[in-house]
């Protein structure tokens, strides 16, 4: 293994830890500043004012979404930084030298006889922006064998080229845009158990050299773009966004801009320009992009977008629609809402597709607290907003998800002190539930409070109140809206196990305590080999008969290499087969609408593939819907 940096620089000098502590001390300080909306804040710590006037969403221009039947309106201020652009590498990091393996580590696993594959001699780099990084990885097993190997994720114009000779190499020229710290992460992955991988990451702190012009100037690139499938007549939105290396705004024109087609930028992101356009025959669509380097306008490239065009008949689907048909059944069948949907190019023919085949929706992303309330007394309800608009014009219930959850946490609660967090998440289920007390009338009140071997789930919430804190939180939406559907939402617990088990403890101490609590989410993310049905209709029926509620999710099936979309199939007729059979099961929810857009896109879990084709699964659920009684 070699690490070999062509005009390599003294490593060592080191950027300290302190930016991020001061991000999130200064996050902290705001918190702090900030008065409480409730009188629950147990003192003047981290508190979160309740939502205010300059957070009210302001309507949006139609020319930026192929909303049709609702209204759509965007936040009102400047776009506030993605989650990860906050939490940025400093100097303290890349001072403690090469970040320690981490491991995954498959339960049952007995390491006595079959050691982790390691990376050797690999360490930080120090590089100037324009030069080349060349660094050659050669996993090592200590049984003997040749472990796989696979990069987390490459940065822009990076590459990782197999060597066939077990060993690969890293390429890279960071440019501006690179300036800072970079992990590049690589796993190797185990020959003997692939479940067993050690990921193996590499600080890359990229520095201005003192003559910039010595950086090549690099041709910009358009962001990549789905390929999309949409229908006659619809609008069509691209949100084309020009990428520029070298940290500069690269501009968009369309030499041929189609008739009944529009392109201007975003008034509030300058990197993204919206076209609009709307076809009115059918076939393949290719339009030219052209993206020119804002210094050279010289440099250029000219990079295509195409897109499907059928006819309204090509999405008939035979049969009665899944809503009509749940509705016979007494029950409501859903999905989870992409984020904004409405800003996609198929945005309408995925409202459509939606508002014909279900009665109840999730929003997938906006309501988590790392979204919707970003910075302390800041939120972000636009996407919530133009949900509830959405399945107002649809008639569709709302499934509030998440309220309290470990994961998508903003860096200001991270950095809260423990005794300030009941406080503050008595004052955010106030905020949330309240703006949306009308509309929203079931909750995700607790998100995935239990670990895998049936403990309860770190998380700021446990460390602060221990498991306290599920009761409280519990206690606090049932003292905002008495009428609403309240929830513990779990995954993994279909089967039998320790979290299962732990599931039931955990409802029977809540119900001893008088804790409320209407119904228990089972999200059931499965693979189409899945055969444990017996086991989760009884699990059903043990909840069922602590006198609570069961609704299904975010149930997705993820195909895998030795299942079909036939068994797919299957498992969603036995699935909505089982929840029919059970009175108090109240909903079926699909975790998304259309592969296109799956968190498992991969594995095509969805009934509806990329081009809203209805697939075997969705014709399954249709006659499970009409046979089951
Ligand atoms: O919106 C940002 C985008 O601006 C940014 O460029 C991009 C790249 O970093 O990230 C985008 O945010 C991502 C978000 O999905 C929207 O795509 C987040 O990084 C990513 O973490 C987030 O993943 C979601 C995940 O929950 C974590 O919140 C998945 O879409 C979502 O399907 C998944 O859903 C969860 C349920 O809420 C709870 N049950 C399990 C289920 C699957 O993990």
């Amino acid at each position: 293994m070699c690490t070999s940096v062509k005009n390599p620089l003294m490593h060592g000098s080191n950027r300290s830890h302190l930016a991020r502590c001061l991000v999130l001390c200064t996050a902290f300080i705001l918190a702090g500043c900030g008065g409480s909306s409730s009188d629950n804040n147990p003192g003047n710590g981290a508190a979160n004012l309740a939502p205010g006037q300059d957070d009210e969403p302001v309507p949006e221009n139609t020319r930026f979404n192929t909303a049709t039947n609702f209204s759509v309106t965007r936040e009102p201020g400047p776009r506030l930084p993605e989650p990860e652009e906050i939490l940025e590498l400093t100097d303290v990091e890349f001072n403690r030298g090469l970040p320690a393996a981490v491991l995954q580590t498959p339960d049952g696993l007995d390491t006595s006889i079959n050691q982790p594959p390691f990376f050797e001699n690999l360490q930080n780099l120090e590089v100037l922006a324009g030069d080349t990084i060349e660094v050659v990885y050669q996993p090592q097993d200590p049984d003997g064998e040749l472990p796989g190997m696979f990069p987390e994720k490459l940065p822009q114009g990076a590459q990782f080229v197999d060597n066939f000779d077990g060993s690969k190499t890293f390429t890279w020229q960071p440019l501006q845009m690179d300036v800072g710290i970079n992990r590049f992460t690589v796993t190797a992955v185990d020959a003997a158990d692939q479940r067993y991988r050690s990921s193996q990451s590499i600080l890359i702190k990229v520095v201005l050299p003192e003559d910039s012009s010595t950086i090549p100037n690099v041709a910009p690139m358009l962001d990549t773009i789905l390929a999309h499938t949409v229908r006659v007549n619809d609008p069509v939105v691209f949100e084309l966004k020009g990428i520029d290396l070298n940290g500069t705004v690269p501009t968009i024109e369309i030499p041929d801009l189609p008739a009944m087609a529009s392109v201007e930028q975003d008034p509030r992101f300058n990197e993204i320009y919206v076209l609009k356009v709307v076809p009115t025959t059918v076939g393949e669509f290719t339009i030219d992009v052209l993206v020119r380097d804002s210094v050279d306008p010289g440099l250029f490239v000219t990079e295509q977008v195409s897109f499907n065009v059928l006819a309204p008949s090509a999405f008939d689907r035979p049969g009665t629609a899944l809503r009509a048909l749940a509705q016979n059944r007494d029950i409501d069948i859903g999905f989870a809402a992409l984020q904004s949907f409405y800003h996609r190019p198929d945005g309408a023919l995925y409202a459509d597709t939606a508002a014909r085949e279900f009665s109840i929706v999730t929003p997938e992303n906006s309501m988590k607290m790392d979204h919707i309330n970003p910075q302390p007394g800041r939120y972000q309800f636009a996407a919530t907003d133009n949900l509830v608009s959405f399945a107002r014009q649809y008639g569709m219930r709302i499934h509030g998800h998440p309220l309290i959850w470990y994961r998508q946490l903003p860096a200001w609660v991270e950095a809260t002190q423990p005794q300030d967090r009941e406080g503050l998440m008595r004052d955010y289920i106030t905020n949330i539930m309240s703006r949306y007390q009308s509309d929203i009338t079931l909750w995700d009140v607790v998100n995935e409070p239990l670990s895998d071997n049936g403990g309860f789930r770190d998380s700021v919430w446990f460390e602060a109140m221990g498991e306290r804190y599920i009761d409280l939180a519990l206690q606090q939406a049932r003292r905002v809206d008495p009428s609403a559907t309240l929830l513990i939402n779990e995954f993994d617990i279909a089967f039998a196990g320790p979290k299962f088990d732990a599931l039931l403890q955990l409802v029977d101490n809540l119900q001893a305590r008088q804790i409320p609590l209407d119904g228990i989410g089972f999200q059931l993310h499965l693979f189409a080999d899945f055969d444990q049905f017996d086991e989760l209709a009884s699990h059903f029926a043990a909840i069922a008969a602590r006198g609570l509620d069961i609704y299904i999710t975010e149930l997705d099936v993820s195909l895998s290499a030795n299942t079909t979309l036939s068994t797919q199939a299957d498992v969603y007729q036995q699935i909505a087969t089982i929840c029919l059979q059970q009175s108090r099961c109240r909903a079926l929810q699909m975790w998304g609408l259309t592969d296109q857009y799956s968190f498992r896109s991969n594995f095509d879990p969805l009934p509806f593939d990329r081009a809203y084709q209805a697939k075997p699964a969705y014709r399954a659920l249709q006659q499970a819907l009409e046979n089951s009684r």
